[in-house]
């Protein structure tokens, strides 16, 4: 296979046990946590969506992510020819790889606006005049902003540049160096935010909004959803744990990295939760607000707090990093393909997924000013990109992924990986994972999205 040369001769690695704990966390923790984990459990009613969520993440995410990492490790390829590498002699499993890169488009294509936004609020906090505790005067501010198209547009070619520049100059590894030393600061400040929120008086009505389901909320849409989420937050179901998986040190325990970054993800996400839901019942927000939750009611906490726009423009420059580490795992997938398999150079390779992504994004950006009346089939392109990468393409992708180790690619060669060729001695676990991935996991995932996409319901 010519791919696996050109694989071998100019590939990357990450160096040491922390850098593979940094760059897979930095890949998990982004605007999935600070944006859309609380605006998405805001508006499926809170406790219940959590719990289904927790649950995913437990069940059906952890397993698949030791599972693409393992086949990324095994392979040392991208996806495509990784799992070229790996299927059985002229069978098809490399169109998982095809679909992912699919996926890492659409996903880029509007989280690169949300990315735009979270600029832009850096900017405009500094300037001091985002602050307020009044619902109306935030969510004037936020939709003065998305609703304006030349500013959604000119964000988001700001932070296409952005991530251009960090990927041509060469500059990953002082990012992810930066990360390295900056993510504890966003945990920090969540910490202070969430700990500030619970003295609100909205305080007692948010947790029991975040901790007491309420049964009849949770239907198959919402559970559907909850485990979209599960997939969006831990980077699976298209490929960008395989990738990082290929560049993981031969020494690296596969199980116990990823149950670290799942835990560690879980948390930024539940201190997000803490800090935005006080405030929503105590100044008089709608938890259903959608995508501008966080936008509206992260500057009213600040507005409470002496040197709030500081503190404000900091809390969203610290969002702005954990997002960029997100946004670089997810240009890795295309990048790596276009590079390895149709022998692009690095550089043309970052070119040409910013262009397509340029075209596609704008689609994304504008979808709130002058694409706003374009809404097939009820939603907007925004939406649709949102709706169908983590509700079809990421769990048909976890179905492909536990289908393939289960049972094309062979328990033996996977428990290589998970147990480090059996010197970590966890070969049950191996079996575990390996039976719950042939039996359970596809199963569980099929039911949840015919059930969520309505199927059973006539
Ligand atoms: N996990 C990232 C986040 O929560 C998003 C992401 C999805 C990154 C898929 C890579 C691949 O923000």
């Amino acid at each position: 296979d010519a791919s696996r040369t050109h694989a071998t001769t100019s590939r990357g690695a990450f160096s040491s046990s922390l850098g593979v704990l940094a760059a897979t966390l930095g890949s998990a923790v982004g605007l999935g946590n600070i944006w859309k984990f609380p605006s998405l459990t805001g508006a499926n009613g809170g406790a219940g969506f959590l719990l289904i969520y927790l649950l995913s993440t437990l069940f059906i995410g952890l397993p698949l992510m030791v599972a693409e990492i393992a086949i990324g490790r095994q392979a040392r390829a991208n996806p495509i020819s990784a799992l070229r590498q790996l299927q059985p002699r002229g069978a098809p499993w490399w169109l998982i790889g095809v679909a992912g890169m699919a996926a890492a488009f659409l996903i880029m294509a509007f989280y690169s606006e949300v990315v735009a936004w979270v600029f832009a609020y850096v900017a405009k906090a500094l300037s001091g005049n985002l602050l307020s505790s009044d619902p109306v005067q935030t969510q004037a501010s936020f939709d003065a902003l998305v609703r304006d198209p030349v500013q959604a547009l000119l964000w988001q070619w700001v932070v296409l540049a952005f991530i251009g520049g960090i990927l041509l100059l060469g500059v990953t590894r002082g990012i992810e160096a930066a990360t390295k030393r900056l993510m504890p600061l966003l945990f920090l400040l969540l910490v202070l935010l969430g700990g500030y929120s619970l003295t609100l008086p909205g305080a007692g009505q948010a947790l029991s909004f975040l901790f007491a389901p309420e049964w009849h909320k949770i239907t198959p849409a919402v559970v559907l959803t909850a485990m979209g989420l599960a997939f969006f937050k831990l980077s699976i179901g298209m490929g960008t744990m395989m990738t990082y998986g290929s560049y993981f040190t031969a020494e690296q325990n596969i199980p116990a990295t990823a149950t670290r970054v799942m835990l560690a993800d879980l948390s930024v996400s539940l201190l997000a939760g803490m800090a935005i839901f006080p405030a929503v019942f105590s100044f008089g927000f709608q938890p259903s607000a959608g995508p501008s939750l966080v936008f509206i009611t992260i500057p009213a906490v600040f507005a409470q707090m002496p040197g709030g726009s500081v503190l404000l423009a900091a809390f969203f420059l610290l969002t702005a990093i954990a997002a960029t580490g997100a946004m670089l795992s997810l240009m890795e997938v295309p990048v790596v393909i276009l590079h390895e398999r149709w022998g692009l150079s690095r550089p043309r390779a970052t070119l040409l997924t910013l262009l397509i992504l340029g075209l596609l994004g704008a689609g994304c950006a504008l979808s709130q000013s002058t694409l706003a009346a374009f809404q097939p089939g009820g939603r907007t392109l925004f939406d649709w990109a949102d709706y169908l990468s983590s509700n079809l393409l990421l769990p048909a992708g976890g179905i492909a992924i536990a289908l393939f180790v289960g049972w094309a690619w062979g328990e033996r060669a996977f428990a290589a990986q998970l147990s480090n060729h059996g010197q970590l001695g966890n070969q049950g676990l191996a079996r575990v994972v390996s039976l719950l991935l042939r039996w359970v996991t596809p199963v569980l995932i099929l039911l949840v999205m015919l059930a969520g996409l309505g199927v059973f319901s006539g």
